[in-house]
């Protein structure tokens, strides 16, 4: 079970806690991705505050138990045991938090390896600061005896540097019966599912505690303990990539979620965003300064300076520097979007290129055509969207306007200038501009009235 009721009112966010993203993942789902690796019978998350944007963030098989009120740890195991319904008293109850990203599932299954005379394992560790955490209480002999709360705690026990990690594995059975006992009285007038540990241990139970790490049983309650958790993530990511043979120039400032895929053989550069279901396939380039969301990188393609999101670059592709792939943005083998170009909803086949500020939306530009500098498509008419197609090998010229809807076809060719109203067959040359004059001599008269009008001032 994962207690995850609470607001998170350290973050001043409107976001539930839990659901904010750590490279990618929402904060619970790193919790239960790690607790996987027990292949546990049933997984229930407690939801609270925000509870419809957890519910979200939230894989499919995994249940929900709603506590209306925040009443306490211990209350909220109580609504997570209910949500399970019968349980065999010997099964093992895994207890973590929704909060604690960098915990490993090693840790957790450490913790749930109950012997079979045991009847709870609780993570703790010794912190410099132990201050607002829970101390551990043991007897002479080192035995666990129970958990104090920070603010129930007496001065000599506030200088115990070990702390609960609030993190358990419990006997069903046990669980159920010393959460029957747990009452209100202290404090925080809150259920602690803390006093759980002291009850065991005082009708003769034997506890074990098992020691993490400070930073791995952190929890994330501020937006500067998000960004370490962040840094640490993309440490973690960047290091296994670099390990199966991705080249990276900065490590330090390349930020790849843990959803994306990069092949070995990928060559990244600093400030790289890479997020969502983004994959870049080997030999690619890729930054510096790139942003891709949910987007694919073709082999050996070039992408810099530049926007991604929902595209797909084909293989020895050039894209940027300086430019803007909206959804839909589809570049086959070979194609080239260059700089301080923006596409959307168009596909460029196999070898066509718009190397220079364009704008293609709503296009389908066939292999090898090419697009001048400054033409656009006229997708829009402030109402509806339409239609460009651009035939195979056609050149089309500079600050070209297809008025959409509109097909340009086959080798065609458009005037630098022209705004192309109407359909242009295969091989033809479409020029739509008016005629050009010269004025022989205009040049010299004007420079020699300017002169004359200088010498009379
Ligand atoms: C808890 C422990 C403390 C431990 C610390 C480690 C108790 C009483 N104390 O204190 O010993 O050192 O964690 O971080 O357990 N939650 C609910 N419903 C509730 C209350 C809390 O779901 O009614 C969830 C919260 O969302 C959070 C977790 O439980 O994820 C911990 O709650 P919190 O109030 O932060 O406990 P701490 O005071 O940190
Ligand atoms: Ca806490």
């Amino acid at each position: 079970m994962i207690l995850a009721a609470g607001q998170g009112k350290r973050m001043f966010s409107p976001m539930p806690k839990v659901a904010q993203e750590v490279a990618g993942r929402p904060l619970v789902r790193w919790v239960i991705d790690a607790a996987a690796a027990l292949d546990p019978d049933s997984v229930v998350v407690v939801v609270g505050h925000g509870a419809d944007r957890v519910r979200e963030v939230l894989p499919p098989r995994v249940r929900t138990a709603f506590q209306e009120e925040q009443l306490g740890t211990g209350h909220a195991t109580g609504v997570a045991l209910a949500e399970l319904g019968e349980l065999d008293p010997h099964d093992v109850v895994v207890i973590l938090y929704g909060d604690t990203p960098m915990l490993g599932s090693e840790l957790i299954s450490e913790l749930a390896s109950l012997e079979a005379d045991e009847a709870l394992r609780m993570v703790t560790a010794d912190l410099d600061d132990p201050s607002g955490y829970g101390r551990v209480l043991r007897d002479d002999n080192g035995n666990v005896v129970g958990v104090v709360e920070d603010r129930d705690a007496t001065e000599e026990q506030k200088a115990i540097r070990e702390v609960n990690a609030g993190i358990y594995a419990v006997r069903a059975g046990k669980l159920a019966e010393s959460l029957g006992q747990v009452t209100a009285d202290n404090r925080q007038g809150e259920y602690y599912l803390t006093d759980v540990v002291g009850i065991l241990a005082a009708t003769g139970n034997k506890l074990v505690a098992v020691k993490g790490s400070p930073e791995e049983v952190a929890g994330i309650n501020s937006q500067d303990q998000l960004a370490e958790a962040q840094a640490a993530k993309r440490r973690e990511i960047n290091q296994r990539l670099m390990e199966s043979g991705v080249w990276m120039l900065d490590p330090e400032r390349t930020y790849i979620d843990v959803t994306v895929t990069v092949e070995p053989g990928a060559r990244i550069y600093p400030g790289v965003h890479l997020e969502g279901e983004t994959t870049v396939a080997a030999g690619a380039q890729v930054g510096p300064d790139v942003f891709a969301v949910d987007s694919t990188i073709g082999a050996n393609a070039t992408v810099w300076y530049s926007v991604l999101r929902s595209a797909v670059v084909g293989e020895e592709c050039v894209v940027g520097p300086y430019a803007s792939l909206r959804p839909g943005t589809v570049m086959e083998k070979g194609s080239k979007i260059g700089t301080f170009v923006e596409t959307k909803n168009t596909t460029l086949a196999e070898g066509a290129k718009a190397p220079h500020l364009s704008y293609l939306g709503d296009a389908t530009v066939g292999a090898r055509a090419n697009i001048g500098a400054g033409s656009i498509t006229c997708n829009y008419d402030g109402y509806d969207k339409y239609e460009t197609v651009i035939g195979e090998e056609a050149f089309i010229g500079s600050d070209t306007m297809l008025v959409a809807p509109v097909t340009i076809g086959d080798r065609a060719i458009t005037g630098a200038g022209s705004v192309i109203t109407k359909d242009v067959p295969d091989d033809a040359l479409a020029v739509e501009r008016g005629d050009q004059k010269e004025i022989p001599g205009y040049a010299e008269r004007r420079r020699a009235r300017k002169t004359a009008a200088e010498a009379e001032a």
